[in-house]
């Protein structure tokens, strides 16, 4: 216990200084576009850009919160859990005007959004104090990719303990795919997937009392603030699902019991074509666009989650990292499958079909860059037990990866560590080349990749567009606060 509290220090005692100033919070008239109330599964309310803009008030503060039909007290934008879902368009402008308060310094961090890195866009280097206000600004470029998107908190050494108070939210990109006319007439639905923490009175668990080391998980699993929700589909008809992992560190593994579906995205990219899956895994960060089709007995089906085992500590996290008891550290807790969520048949619509193509992906070319990470833990002299990449817990000055703006490079990735470890690049996408060696048959665009125990993960990307500095890091956020972070610096 001791060790942890002294290891959280040092994490957290890096954290405030020499950050990019903010700019001055503009006392201009806000125009906010008043939300819209959404569907019984969606308690969230909705903001839509119009006339070419998605302009909002975005305030973080501790709420009371139901969840589940329990009070909670969590930490939320807005006041609900997920947050607003924001919808725009490519060469959209989005201004958001944001107020801190929470009782500590945070930031927002656009998922997977291909939008400028510095300034007061998708700047991770901000620091935005209590009671602070900064206006976030930018322009969805007009070649954007429509898909799912997200939105939450990446200030280091805090993320961790901010997303988990459940601060996170939908950004989606309307574009292509959803002109496609059997997208557009299949029903829509988000499914947000949090876990959370909590004692008898709804107030959230204290990082004291999580495994840090492992990667916090909550054993109450929400669908958008709910348990097990359930949703509909028309018999013949087709359902939209758009699915993120917003948990801290929890993976899912999903399917449908008796039940087939067909991803047609991963992260916010399309794929070619529609294909047919039993299960998914989703990381956290990562994204999954499915249609499932009403051609089943009608019935009611179940959306499972099924154990995942995503590595274990061993003995050596036991004594440093506390946690509830041995239980969690040292073994694994693999939960039974559990019902997240109930999908039920209604009547019966004219028989939709699936459709066909999406868009077509080209293979990005062979480049001659191949740059190596590797990714494990250990003691560093420097800062005791913390997650590394090379060798080296995170360090914000460090400039750890430089490239040049509109080049394409191979990143091979390999996990030496006992756990499982998503990676995760910020602004650009990338193409999974080959897992062990062997060639990736699915073409596709992500932006989180699972680069699983004792497994080499090798990805391509291309740094389009904008320079300045971001970062990479492991998507369970307890390990990214840890250390498991590096700076990507994209020069011109
Ligand atoms: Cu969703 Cu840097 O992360
Ligand atoms: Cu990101
Ligand atoms: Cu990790």
């Amino acid at each position: 216990m001791v060790k942890l509290n002294r290891r959280k220090f040092i994490v957290l005692g890096t954290v405030g200084a020499g950050v990019a100033v903010i700019s001055n919070w503009l006392s201009q008239e806000s125009i906010s576009s008043q939300p819209l109330s959404q569907s019984s599964l969606n308690l969230s309310s909705l903001y839509q850009s119009s006339n070419g803009l998605l302009e909002l008030d975005l305030e973080a503060k501790e709420s009371v919160v139901d969840l589940g039909g329990k009070q909670a007290y969590l930490l939320t934008y807005n006041g609900q859990v997920p947050a607003p879902r924001l919808e725009a368009k490519p060469g959209d402008k989005v201004r958001i005007h944001f107020t801190n308060n929470l009782a500590q310094p945070t930031n927002i961090h656009y998922h997977g959004l291909h939008i400028p890195i510095t300034g007061n866009a998708d700047n991770v280097f901000l620091n935005i104090e209590p009671r602070e206000k900064l206006t976030y600004e930018f322009q969805i470029p007009t070649n954007h990719p429509s898909g799912t998107f997200w939105y939450h908190p990446h200030l280091h050494g805090m993320t961790a303990e901010q997303l988990f108070g459940g601060l996170a939210g939908l950004f989606i990109i309307r574009g292509e795919i959803d002109e496609i006319p059997e997208i557009k007439a299949a029903k829509e639905e988000f499914l947000v997937l949090q876990d959370f923490s909590l004692d008898e009175e709804g107030r959230l668990l204290s990082s004291m009392h999580m495994s840090l080391m492992m990667g916090r998980e909550g054993e109450l699993i929400t669908v958008n603030g709910q348990i097990n929700p359930s949703l509909s589909i028309s018999a013949n008809g087709l359902l939209r699902l758009r699915i993120l992992n917003a948990s801290t560190s929890r993976f899912y593994r999903l399917m449908i019991k008796n039940h087939s579906f067909d991803q047609i995205a991963t992260d916010g990219n399309a794929l070619n074509e529609p294909i047919e899956v039993n299960e998914l895994l989703l990381t956290p960060g990562q994204r999954a666009d499915v249609l499932v089709k009403g051609n089943q007995e009608p019935s009611q089906y179940r959306l499972l989650n099924l154990p995942y085992d995503r590595g274990s500590m061993g003995m050596m996290g036991g004594g440093m990292m506390g946690g509830r008891g041995m239980g969690m550290m040292g073994g694994n807790h693999l939960d039974a499958p559990i019902t997240i969520a109930t999908i039920n048949y209604q009547s019966s619509v004219q028989s939709l079909p699936l459709p066909t193509k999406f868009t077509t992906i080209s293979a990005l070319p062979k480049p001659e860059i191949v740059r190596s990470f590797e990714l494990n833990h250990g003691m560093n002299p420097m800062v005791g037990m913390a997650f590394l990449i090379n060798g080296q817990p995170y360090n914000k000055n460090s400039m750890d990866t430089i490239v040049k703006l509109n080049t394409i490079e191979d990143w091979e990735i390999t996990n030496t560590d006992v756990m499982d470890h998503p990676f995760h690049i910020h602004g650009n996408a990338f193409q999974v080349i080959s897992r062990n060696g062997q060639p990736e048959s699915l073409l596709a665009w992500r932006d989180t990749v699972l680069v699983p125990r004792g497994e080499t993960v090798r990805i391509r990307t291309s740094f389009r567009d904008f320079v300045g500095k971001t970062v990479y890091h492991c998507h369970i956020f307890d390990h990214e606060d840890l250390g498991m972070m590096g700076n990507l610096v994209i020069e011109a």
